[in-house]
């Protein structure tokens, strides 16, 4: 949560920075601002500061910074800037980073948690003046408080007061040459480019200027001028860092026409669904072969049980993978919500295997139950989209999902791709286990075609599209599907809440009759999922059922089909596959319809109301 971007070269920085901050402005967005030092204070160290630091901020998208910053001029090539996701302190312009210290010279932007903000700030007395209500604030007039000239040091000394989390970039007005950058608990990258410098809190910012990286740890330090990079631990001892090469290309991070990321986003499924599956499977064999898992056949072998750990759409993903796991493996599965595994005592062994799947792979929860997986002697591996990310290096291994980057807030892609890579694992173990080598061939054939499928159901966008027309000013929605089913009927209702607003709840069919019928009504339509597989006349049953409550009934189901349109005032036709790959394309007309009601009405469908894609904090 919160965005971080900051710039040092030869080149101007504001386009870099407010650019970059559009990039990162899924990770919060209810204020901006950025901060720079002009390049007329370099040759004069003493110069005046409030003449050379130039601080704008605004409440609201980076739109309104972008507006404010019009008409202004700044020849500045070292600045920060900040997109907030307010924790302490209301939405207001004074709370908007980048903040201050008591003279105005350490300006600096701060994502994560100074939990020992009120100690911090009794201890520095009554002297220092606040301008703001947050915690970070409170960071700047601490490295104020142990400012000696050396403002490495001083960020150092601050730290080891600080109980929390940060991702920090800081400068000083007197050392226009000079970024302090700090990591602990929230992300960064700094991206090497000619003669200058990135620092951000995901790499989309500077994808069109590098794509060499060095992805900072916790409790790592870097003093980032325009020549030099030297990166030390908290201790200040010096640490070498290898580079890495980001694979994402700057036109993956962008609308390439589409009205919103989302809607790009929805239809990147089949490309990037080839992406994870390319390579991870032998045909012979009929398997899969997931190399980054990092075990042995015999430590494959002594796996009794499988925990998925993760949260929201992820979580979903996860219950679809306990479908395929269970089927395809014969391995009992649990799934996890990572809030509620992380606070209860989990039984866990040596012959337990724990995936943690995000797809930033920074989720505070998720990251927390990985880590107390592991100390309790798990196999604890990742299904993450996020290269470098936290989650992904806290694993001993796992898959990259290759979603690429996913920057509307409402997660798509990543739900197929990491539903793709369950399946993947899921047949992988099966094939070590009893599943025939037939049936693991039939499955990857299945999969092949899932791609040319996915685009058949994308076909009926417009379809779908006056269908929310249709529906949009019903205020519920009940989602229904059973088996690998019900997972899509959770996610299509978490897609439908959280980017219009319209209270929608999901239920297991056979649940149904046992409250929320109750519910139902002319006024609540019922959302189903009712494609040809073994509890298709079970699930048929359930929908008669809300079909005598004279509740409206929309339909995803099999092509050619006839029976459904008598059942529904509305159906939505997708191709057949095999039951346990049913999600990859089941889930499609559920985003589209979520997509289309939000646009109808009028919502900032990338960017909904008080949400934050990447979660850092509890
Ligand atoms: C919903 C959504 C969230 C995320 C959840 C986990 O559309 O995006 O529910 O799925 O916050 O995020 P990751 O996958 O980054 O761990």
């Amino acid at each position: 949560m919160c965005g971080i971007v900051a710039y040092i070269g030869s080149k101007q920085a504001l386009p870099i920075l407010v650019n970059g901050l559009r990039r990162l402005e899924y990770r919060g967005y209810d204020s901006a601002g950025v901060a720079l030092i002009e390049n007329r204070s370099q040759s004069t160290e003493s110069r005046n500061p409030e003449a050379s630091i130039q601080c704008v901020r605004a409440v609201g998208k980076i739109d309104n910074l972008s507006e404010k910053l019009k008409g202004q001029s700044f020849d500045s090539t070292f600045g920060i800037a900040h997109t907030r996701w307010a924790t302490h302190g209301g939405v207001t312009e004074s709370n908007a980073h980048p903040h201050s210290d008591c003279s105005g010279k350490i300006i600096l932007a701060h994502n994560g948690i100074i939990e020992n903000y009120r100690e911090l700030k009794e201890k520095l007395g009554s002297s220092h003046i606040y301008k703001s209500e947050t915690d970070s604030e409170v960071l700047a007039h601490l490295i104020e408080f142990y400012y000696r000239g050396d403002l490495r040091k001083a960020v150092l000394e601050a730290l080891a007061q600080v109980c929390g989390t940060y991702g920090l970039v800081v400068m000083h007005g007197d050392h226009p040459s000079l970024l302090v950058s700090a990591r602990l608990g929230s992300p960064l990258v700094i991206g090497l480019g000619e003669q200058e410098y990135f620092v951000a809190s995901d790499a989309t910012p500077m994808l069109a200027y590098t794509k060499k990286v060095i992805f900072l740890e916790d409790g790592e330090v870097a003093e980032v001028s325009r020549e030099n990079l030297h990166i030390v631990n908290l201790k200040d001892q010096n640490i070498t860092k290898q580079t890495s090469q980001i694979e994402w290309d700057e036109a993956s991070a962008q609308k390439q026409g589409f009205d919103h990321f989302m809607l790009k986003e929805i239809f990147d499924q089949p490309t990037v669904l080839q992406d994870a599956i390319r390579g991870r499977y032998k045909t012979e064999e009929g398997t899969a072969h997931l190399a980054g898992l990092n075990m042995t056949d015999a430590e494959m072998r002594s796996i009794k049980r499988v925990i998925l750990i993760a949260c929201g759409t992820a979580s979903y993903a996860a219950m679809a993978g306990k479908y395929m796991f269970e089927r395809l493996a014969g391995i009992p599965v649990e799934v996890d919500v990572a809030s509620e595994f992380r606070y209860r005592d989990p039984i866990i062994d040596n012959q337990t295997l724990v995936f943690g799947i995000s797809q930033s792979g920074e989720t505070a929860d998720t990251l927390a139950a990985i880590k107390e997986a592991k100390r309790k002697g798990a196999f604890v591996r990742g299904i993450v989209n996020v290269v470098g990310s936290t989650i992904a290096r806290e694993t001993d291994g796992g898959t990259y999902i290759h979603a690429g980057p996913e920057l509307a807030v409402a997660s798509t892609k990543a739900f197929t791709n990491m539903t793709a890579i369950l399946l993947l694992y899921a047949l992988q173990f099966g094939r070590l286990n009893k599943l025939s080598v037939a049936t693991g061939q039939r499955l990857l054939a299945a999969l092949a075609e899932i791609p040319e499928k996915m685009k058949l159901v994308l076909a009926q966008n417009e379809k779908i599209k006056e269908l929310a027309n249709k529906y949009k000013n019903n205020p519920n929605f009940l989602f229904l599907g059973r088996g690998v089913n019900f997972p899509v009927a959770l996610e299509g209702s978490l897609k439908l809440k959280e980017i219009t607003y319209i209270h929608s709840e999901a239920v297991a069919g056979g649940e149904m009759k046992h409250g929320p019928i109750a519910l139902l009504s002319p006024m609540f339509p019922v959302f189903a999922i009712m494609t040809k597989n073994q509890l298709y006349d079970k699930m048929r049953s359930n929908i008669e059922e809300v079909k005598a409550r004279k509740a409206p009934i929309i339909l995803v189901a099999t092509e050619g089909d006839l029976g459904a349109a008598e059942l529904a005032q509305d159906v939505i036709f997708v191709p057949p596959t095999m039951e346990v790959l049913e999600p990859l394309l089941n889930t499609l007309p559920l985003q589209l319809f979520a997509y289309h009601t939000a646009v109808a009405l009028g919502r900032d469908v990338d960017r909904p109301r008080n949400l934050a894609k990447s979660v850092t904090v509890e």
